[in-house]
């Protein structure tokens, strides 16, 4: 009997048994089936396949021998060998079949999803309550078919100071108060409040102009709990034929019903502006203050001065105007009862994520 080698598999299984040996059939049939159940995978099996049942298998090679036979002999050999294929093929089917349900139950413990762990958040980061406050402001005045204007930063002290009237010695020109930039004979500053946009909008548009100018503005002051050098302003300028106090009391009051519910009314004081006459403080009732409904001063307002709309080339005796601003940071302070400066400043996410989106 020669010995041929299958593989890697040991030389025993390859041994050709002679097709009328019954014992070495038997044997082949063992090793088949001992190697069957020993297959701890289908990858196993398949090998164990390949080497009991392939087209080199001791069993396939006995089988081939038959050919040599005599007719007697081949249909002794054929019952030999038939079965002992048969009771073969039903050990893999069954093993298959069992291996088969391990990997699809592994597959199924492996690539479980747990729906109930909790996921991993990502903070999405929240809108500084500053920006939300503006805008809300701004779609109060979109709202009434006014435009928003823009102007920059860093100004020329004539659209800062000249054109709004400010007299050459008025203390908000002294250093102290006022960012200059270098070299003074520039005479360019960090802009102190918004109203050089209401110039820059008369010069720049067709009347009438109904503009709203949100923006940050800078003054030398020291950062403590109610002040900061750097803030927000809104600024609202009305130019037409024949607008007269009443339209800045009506708009005002119809703003101020929008921002602090309809209960909210206002109130004009007498004051002094240069680029306004007549000029007066703007109170506003707060239903829902802190320490219970009450007057608060918001910010200034008045007629726009002659002065004013001469220096944009407009003629004061055909047009009128009024104009007012105030300052976010105050507004958000007491409409939003935030008691520190620093905390409108900080940059804090956790101070922005407790406003949301909605204001
Ligand atoms: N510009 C002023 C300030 O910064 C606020 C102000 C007052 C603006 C009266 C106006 C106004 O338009 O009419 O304090």
């Amino acid at each position: 009997m020669s010995e041929t080698t299958v593989g890697t598999e040991s030389p025993q299984v390859a041994a050709v048994p002679h097709p009328l040996d019954e014992a070495a059939i038997a044997a082949a049939v063992e090793r088949a089936l001992d190697a069957i159940a020993a297959a701890a995978n289908l990858e196993e099996l398949k090998a164990a396949r390949i080497a009991h049942t392939g087209e080199k298998s001791p069993l396939s090679l006995a089988n081939r021998e038959i050919g040599k036979l005599d007719k007697a002999d081949k249909a002794a050999a054929g019952k030999l060998i038939g079965p002992a294929r048969g009771r073969l093929n039903k050990a893999l089917a069954s093993r298959t079949e069992e291996l088969e349900a391990e990997r699809d139950a592994q597959i199924l413990v492996e690539e479980a999803v747990d729906v109930t762990a909790a996921p991993r958040r990502r903070r999405a980061g929240a809108r500084h309550p500053l920006s939300v406050l503006q805008e809300r402001v701004s779609d109060i005045f979109v709202g009434m078919g006014w435009e928003i204007a823009e102007g920059p930063e860093v100004e020329s002290e004539w659209f800062n100071f000249d054109a709004l009237n400010f007299k050459p010695d008025h203390p908000a020109r002294e250093m102290q108060d006022t960012f200059f930039v270098e070299p003074p004979e520039a005479h360019l500053l960090m802009r102190t409040h918004t109203s050089p946009v209401q110039v820059r909008s008369m010069l720049e548009r067709d009347l009438p102009v109904y503009v709203l100018c949100p923006g940050k503005v800078f003054r030398t002051d020291e950062l403590d709990a109610t002040h900061t050098p750097v803030f927000h302003q809104f600024e609202g300028l009305a130019i037409d034929k024949g607008l007269s106090m009443a339209d800045l009391r009506g708009t005002l009051e119809h703003f101020a019903r929008q921002m602090f519910g309809a209960e909210a009314s206002i109130r004009l004081r007498p004051n002094f502006f240069p680029f306004t006459e007549p000029s007066a403080e703007l109170d506003i009732w707060h239903p829902g203050a802190k320490g219970g409904p009450q007057w608060i001063e918001w910010g200034g307002c008045g007629m726009v001065h002659p002065n004013v709309l001469r220096a944009a080339g407009i003629d004061p005796e055909v047009y009128s105007g009024f104009a007012f601003g105030m300052g976010i940071e105050r507004t958000l302070m007491f409409r939003n009862e935030v008691g520190d400066m620093h905390d409108l400043i900080e940059g804090d996410v956790r101070f922005s994520e407790h406003f949301g989106m909605e204001i």
